[in-house]
């Protein structure tokens, strides 16, 4: 599959994230996660608990900013699973971070529909604005940029992820915008077309 001759189909945020990931500090879940953990696993069948997964993951991700290994370890140990399951879920998906990134993270999706649309360029300008480049955080800790797969939301390409928000038929002039939005006002910035991601 390769739709335009500039973009690095070859390395995807996952893959290249999957390599680096970091050991990180010890990690506990607070008594409070645990608790909402214990709840939700008593949802499923004893021998199923582990179908918590994402529901830990998200919970660790909000506690320490990112997944790291030692988190990976106190997800296991919770659901009842090996760590390599844990890992292969983290993995997967996108949403997951295997080491710290910026307060704000912004995932342009690369996939067909927002290709078509001129997502490449999004990248580029936001790459202009922000003076990084995918995979890479600001050195001041505000922004992580990312290209990933389909966000699902093909049909209001092109699309940016922006933390648990989709910011959808971005273009490329709208890239000094959006950052500055969020420097000043956060998620409360992204007016218009958007949409909270499902938990
Ligand atoms: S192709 Fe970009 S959201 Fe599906």
């Amino acid at each position: 599959m390769s739709f335009h001759p500039l973009m690095d189909y070859g390395k995807s945020h996952h893959q290249s994230s999957r390599t680096l990931a970091d050991e990180g500090p010890e990690f506990t879940f607070t008594p409070e996660h645990l608790a909402k953990l214990e709840d939700i696993c008593s949802r499923y069948p004893a021998e199923r608990r582990k179908s918590a997964v994402l529901a830990a993951l998200y919970m660790a991700q909000r506690q320490q900013g990112y997944i790291s290994r030692n988190a990976m370890r106190a997800v296991a140990a919770a659901i009842r699973c090996t760590t390599a399951e844990v890992e292969d879920v983290v993995s997967f998906y996108t949403m997951f971070y295997q080491r710290p990134v910026g307060r704000h993270v912004l995932q342009v999706c690369r996939t067909l529909s927002c290709a078509l649309n001129g997502a490449e360029r999004v990248t580029e300008e936001l790459q202009k604005v922000l003076g990084i480049t995918p995979g890479q955080t600001t050195a001041d800790g505000e922004f992580s940029l990312f290209e990933v797969e389909c966000l699902g939301a093909c049909d209001r390409a092109p699309v940016v992820g922006v933390n648990d928000h989709w910011h959808e038929c971005q273009k490329p002039e709208d890239a000094r915008a959006l950052v500055d939005g969020l420097k000043a006002r956060g998620a409360a910035s992204l007016t218009g077309c958007h949409l909270d991601k499902e938990r």
